[in-house]
């Protein structure tokens, strides 16, 4: 039921613009009982990452988070909109200057129920209490993604299937900065 509707939803989108994709998150209108059969857990990365659906313009993740924070990210080239299902979190985001870290810069707290705007080609890193749960809509799927190891002063370009973390497998390692 729930996977048809998203399906039917999202197979409409062509190139949304930020509009018309907030509006395709509103009218999927997800409820906890829609996306609980999906929730996994992880203990060892920040979140479970589930890949609800997946086109060439758009992409639908569930992340049931940890407890662990995310490492401070950019999702390519793509836009996108976070919803939170249950808990609240603290979105940090960065500025940064060709050549240089990026600097934390502004933190907003988003409670259960609210959804957020992620633009292009900003940094942020995510906060939130185990079981914390957000569904994203992306568009184009995120390929790219840059993480940053702070301490470390790195950046790596991840592949497609790995989350906000510094990926442990070679695999995931596109090019270290
Ligand atoms: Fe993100």
């Amino acid at each position: 039921m729930f996977e048809q509707r998203l399906t039917e939803i999202l197979n409409n989108l062509h190139k949304p613009t930020i509009e018309t994709l907030r509006q395709a998150l509103n009218q999927i209108h997800a409820t906890y009982e829609d996306v609980a059969p999906y929730i996994q857990s992880s203990s060892d990365k920040p979140y479970y990452r589930k890949l609800l659906f997946h086109s060439d313009h758009v992409e639908l993740l569930l992340m049931n988070w940890s407890g662990l924070d995310c490492a401070p990210h950019d999702h390519g080239h793509s836009f996108g909109w976070i919803q939170v299902m249950n808990g609240s979190v603290r979105n940090q985001l960065f500025s940064v200057q060709p050549g240089k870290l990026p600097e934390p810069f502004f933190e907003k707290h988003h409670s259960e129920g609210t959804v957020f705007f992620a633009p292009k080609q900003s940094v942020h890193q995510m906060e939130g209490q185990k079981d914390l749960l957000t569904l994203h809509l992306y568009a184009p799927p995120i390929s790219g993604m840059k993480v940053y190891d702070l301490k470390k002063c790195a950046a790596c370009v991840v592949s497609d299937d790995c989350g906000a973390w510094w990926p442990d497998e070679q695999r995931q390692q596109l090019k270290i900065i």
